[in-house]
This record gives structure tokens, C-alpha cells and sequence, in this order.
């Protein structure tokens, strides 16, 4: 089994043969994502494999939300909220077509949730929300994320929910 790392979205990193198979997703990593590395908009990690380190099998991109109404939550999740709360966006999250099934993708969510726990822990904020994507909705499911009533291709998950990490 390969070894594999997650990181900073860098210059070594070869974007131009990355393929998701969603002309959205790769266009955005190939053309977008290192400019809004380097003005702070997002941030983005990129998953790789210790044999080939400039090959990306995966990444992830994060960024602070807006905020949100607590009444566009689940009901019960709004309850003891503020009218509106602050959170982080899951922006974007895809893995190679030929890196499918290695639990990639779940690396990479992983990661992104440490990421908020570590910021949330910081400066706070309340929840990651996610703009599912291409039929996406079941994958973010099965890590606990819940639909918001009025948007369901938009999942949220609290920080409290999340799991421990030793640095979060
Ligand atoms: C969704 C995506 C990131 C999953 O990546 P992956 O590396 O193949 O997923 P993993 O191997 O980590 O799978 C983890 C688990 O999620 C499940 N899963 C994977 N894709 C799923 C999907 N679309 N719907 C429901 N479950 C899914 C897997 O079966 C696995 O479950 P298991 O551990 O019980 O077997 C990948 O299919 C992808 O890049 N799709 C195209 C882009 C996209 O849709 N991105 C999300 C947009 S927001």
C-alpha cells in the first residue's frame, strides 16, 4: 500500500494532469486554486502517494463561510444558537479517478475537519458546511453531516461533532 501525504498546495504539485472526472473541479484546481493560496481566499491540500510526490491523487479546499441564519439549520441543531452563526466551508474535495476506493477521499475530509477544530479552537466557529457536489450528498452522510431543510445539496456538521484529533 502506498504511503501517502496531505499538503499545502504548492508549485511542485503537477494541477495540469489532475483529472476528477468533473471538468468543474479540475478546472478549478488547475486554473484557481494557487492564486487563492496566495492571497489567503482559500486554502487547499492536496493529497499525494511518497513515490510520486508531484502527482495529485486528491484535494481538498476549505474557507471561511458567511454566516448563516440558525434557522436554516436542522431544528434541533438549532437550539441555544445566536440568530446566526459563523462556520467554515468544505469548498471543494475530489480524488483522482485513478485513486478511487483507497480511502482517499476520506483522508482528505479528515484532514479538512482537523483543520476547522484547530481554527474553531483558536477563534471559534460553530460548524463545516459542504456544497455537495455531483451526487455527493451520501458520501458526506456517512460521516455524520446533516442536510439543511430548505437546501439539501448544503450539509453541515458542528465542531462539537466532530471527531478527537490529537491536534485539533
Ligand atoms: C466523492 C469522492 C471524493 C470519494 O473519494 P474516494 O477516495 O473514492 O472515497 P473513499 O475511498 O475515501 O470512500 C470512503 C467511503 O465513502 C464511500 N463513498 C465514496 N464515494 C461515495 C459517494 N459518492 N456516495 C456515497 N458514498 C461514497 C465509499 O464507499 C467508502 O465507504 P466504505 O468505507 O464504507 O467502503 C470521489 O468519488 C470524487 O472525487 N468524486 C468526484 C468529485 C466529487 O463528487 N466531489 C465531492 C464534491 S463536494
Amino acid at each position: 500500500m502506498a504511503v501517502v501525504k496531505i499538503e499545502a498546495l504548492g508549485k511542485a504539485h503537477d494541477v495540469a494532469n489532475f483529472d476528477c472526472g468533473s471538468t468543474d473541479l479540475n478546472h478549478w484546481l488547475r486554473t484557481t486554486a494557487r492564486q487563492h493560496q496566495k492571497n489567503n481566499t482559500s486554502k487547499t491540500f492536496v493529497l499525494i502517494e511518497e513515490e510520486s510526490p508531484a502527482v495529485v491523487q486528491g484535494f481538498v479546499t476549505m474557507a471561511i463561510r458567511d454566516v448563516t441564519p440558525k434557522d436554516d439549520l436542522p431544528v434541533a441543531m438549532a437550539k441555544k444558537l445566536p440568530m446566526n452563526v459563523a462556520g467554515y466551508t468544505l469548498a471543494r474535495l475530489a480524488v483522482s479517478t485513478n485513486a478511487r476506493h483507497r480511502g482517499y477521499g476520506e483522508r482528505l475530509l479528515f484532514e479538512a475537519m482537523e483543520r476547522v477544530c484547530q481554527a474553531a479552537r483558536l477563534v471559534g466557529g460553530f460548524a463545516m458546511f459542504v456544497d455537495a457536489k455531483d451526487g455527493a450528498v451520501d458520501f458526506y452522510k456517512k460521516y455524520g453531516f446533516l442536510q439543511l431543510p430548505n437546501d439539501p445539496d448544503i450539509l453541515v456538521l458542528p465542531i462539537a461533532s466532530m471527531p478527537e484529533f490529537p491536534n485539533g
